[in-house]
């Protein structure tokens, strides 16, 4: 029987990809979940089993799917974010985690890049109003000279923070590891979490979600924002409160919430999605065809190194 491996990622699910056959080539059968949505607990209950290798997504993953994953070696994700995963479940099994770091950056960083542009021009608003046969011309604001405070400076803050120097902004970094991000003159400095998030008229979140799981931007942190700030999420959901957001969008003090991601996506509850304040993009950020290139490539480089062994052992 030939060694099995599933793939689940929906920029993989929702057509076939050339990178596949890589896998293929190696010997190994695949199988993919229902295409283009992401995987319930029950389809990876049903389709673990028999795989050795995994390809994932962002889907939420439990202990109780991996304990059903008998014959698991190892979950490649085509991305850097592990927190879907129960890595103390896959710690225990000696099941290896391998990340795509890096490969999808410039693909997030652009976006956030273009959502940064669409909250100051109000771009979605007036590409709908004249879709309704109106002419709406809202004043809008220039990046130039902004103070823009970048929270996780990795691979992509650290795109999205040269990019924004590029364009003339006041780049304000917090990241507590302060990598090299290769930028040095007057547009560019590093702070603390409280004095970005103060003096920021734009914010983008590029890290993690925190330890403790807790937002970053709570109601007390909102309160503290300057008048009128526009944020950007491309990272996860759970950084920013989502009543202290609805209500800061409310009053006023949140000029535009552009998001990337939702706690639950698609989401279901779209109060958030509809606001007018808000523009939604549906999880895009590094679904472009240079970075699903980049990311399946580099998962399943890890997907083979780990497992072509194994292929042969079935085949012989
Ligand atoms: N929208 C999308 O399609 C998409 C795609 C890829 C990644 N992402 C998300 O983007 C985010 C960044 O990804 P990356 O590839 O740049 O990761 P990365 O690991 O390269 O960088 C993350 C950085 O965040 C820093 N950090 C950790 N905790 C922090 C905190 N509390 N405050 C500020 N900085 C903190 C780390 O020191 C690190 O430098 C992740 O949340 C990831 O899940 C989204």
């Amino acid at each position: 029987m030939q060694a099995r491996i599933l793939i689940t990622p929906r920029s993989l699910t929702s057509g076939p990809h050339p990178q596949i056959d890589r896998l293929r080539q190696a010997g190994f059968e695949v199988v993919t979940s229902t295409p283009n949505a992401l995987p319930g607990e029950a389809e990876l209950i049903s389709l673990l089993p028999g795989c050795v290798g995994w390809l994932a997504g962002i889907e939420p993953v439990s202990a109780k799917v991996i304990a059903a994953a008998r014959d698991l070696k190892i979950v490649s994700r085509n991305g850097t974010g592990i927190d879907n995963l129960p890595l103390d479940a896959l710690r225990q099994r000696g099941i290896a985690v391998a990340t795509a770091g890096g490969a999808n950056a410039a693909g997030v960083a652009e976006l956030a890049v273009a959502l940064i542009f669409s909250a100051l021009r109000h771009i979605p608003a007036a590409d709908a109003g004249i879709k309704q046969g109106e002419w709406p011309r809202r004043l809008g604001r220039e990046l130039r000279g902004r103070k823009v405070a970048v929270i996780g400076c990795g691979a992509i803050g650290g795109e999205v923070a040269r990019m924004l120097n590029a364009l003339g902004a006041q780049v304000l970094a917090y990241d507590p590891l302060r990598p090299d991000l290769r930028l040095t003159g007057d547009r560019f400095r590093w702070a603390d979490l409280p004095a970005a998030l103060a003096e920021a008229d734009i914010i983008s979140f590029h890290c993690p979600l925190q330890k403790d799981g807790k937002p970053i931007l709570d109601a007390a942190a909102i309160a503290a924002l300057r008048p009128g700030v526009i944020i950007v999420n491309t990272a996860r959901s759970a950084l920013v409160d989502e009543a202290a957001l609805l209500a800061g969008l409310e009053s006023g003090r949140i000029e535009c919430y552009a998001t990337d991601v939702f706690e639950q996506e698609p989401p279901r509850d779209l109060t958030i999605a509809r606001h007018p304040n808000v523009i939604a993009t549906s999880h895009i950020g590094g679904f472009t065809d240079e970075s699903v290139e980049r990311a399946t490539s580099v998962a399943i480089d890890h997907l083979l190194a780990a497992l072509q062994p194994a292929a042969k052992a079935h085949a012989g």
